[in-house]
């Protein structure tokens, strides 16, 4: 059998996934084939001519083929990029999503601007959040909190990869009271599991591959939030500050549920919807 290019084979890659109704078909297919061959966006372009083995070509349809049944592409890939950091990522740990580059992104202003010291992060998962204000914001100490195995396993080995001296992991369940011996927090973010119960079984294909533990927010979808406010936010010290992600619809009632402990602000995602809630302990 002749074997194929680079470009042809990127090419049926994504005539096989768009087939299949994958929405980024061209991106995804290129993505794997990059991934799978070791090369870098460069090296792909400037190789479109290089002739690709039997073998990888075979392990590349396998590839195409978990995407098409629906696995997210960051899964298939191991890793995937967040505020200009490469995060591992996989089966058992959410998929850092873009708009919380923005959380991150505010808390790491909020340290800087407010000569704040220490950090929570409540519901860490891969870390994306503590771990990017901790490599931005040397002079503070961050505290990462997670509850479950499979997301602790990313932490741990995010955090290793990162190899920051001012990181802490904390295993530890948010619904319950914070465990003693640690300094109070100046700063509290959190990204917590916000979907309501009943929802999660009609969510997108690839949201199912992830863990329901990362998207269930309870009943009503403010389990998580009223366990910040009530057992978290009366640790905060005088002039700290709170940033919190929500799902749509949600910031208005997190206001509400914060602002018994904070001055609160609901903030706009970058395509103008309600999406984050910050605040400061007056
Ligand atoms: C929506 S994900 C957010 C992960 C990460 N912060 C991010 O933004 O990508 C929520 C995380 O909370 C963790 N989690 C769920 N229940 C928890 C609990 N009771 N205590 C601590 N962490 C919990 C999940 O395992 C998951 O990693």
């Amino acid at each position: 059998m002749t074997e194929r290019t680079l470009r042809e084979l990127a090419r049926e890659g994504s005539l096989f996934l768009t087939e299949r109704g994958v929405a980024d078909a061209a991106f995804d297919a290129r993505q794997l084939l990059a991934h799978l061959l070791s090369l870098d966006g460069t090296a792909f372009l400037l190789n479109g001519d290089r002739p690709v083995s039997g073998e990888d070509a075979a392990a590349y349809s396998a590839l195409l083929e978990r995407r098409a049944a629906g696995e997210p592409l960051q899964y298939l890939l191991g890793e995937w990029d967040f505020c200009g950091g490469t995060f591992f990522v996989g089966p058992g740990v959410l998929i850092p999503r873009p708009e919380t580059e923005q959380l991150a992104e505010t808390c790491i202003d909020a340290v800087v601007s407010r000569g704040l010291k220490t950090v929570y992060d409540l519901c860490a998962g891969t870390g994306c959040i503590g771990l990017t204000v901790a490599k931005a914001c040397p002079q503070a100490e961050v505290y990462l909190f997670e509850l479950y195995d499979g997301a602790y396993a990313y932490l741990e080995k995010n955090a290793a990869a990162f190899g920051l001296p001012n990181v802490r992991l904390v295993r530890a369940d948010v619904l319950q009271s914070p465990p003693e011996g640690l300094p109070a927090p100046e700063l509290i973010v959190s990204n917590p599991p916000y979907i309501r119960a009943e929802e999660i079984a009609g969510l997108q294909k690839e949201v199912g591959f992830e863990p329901v533990t990362a998207l269930d927010g309870g009943g009503d979808g403010f389990v998580f939030y009223r366990a910040i406010a009530e057992k978290w936010l009366p640790l905060l010290q005088k002039g700290g500050f709170v940033a919190a992600e929500c799902g749509e619809g949600q910031p208005e009632t997190v206001a509400r549920l914060f602002g018994q402990y904070l001055d609160c602000a609901v903030v706009n995602d970058l395509y103008g919807v309600s999406r984050f809630v910050t605040g400061t302990k007056v």
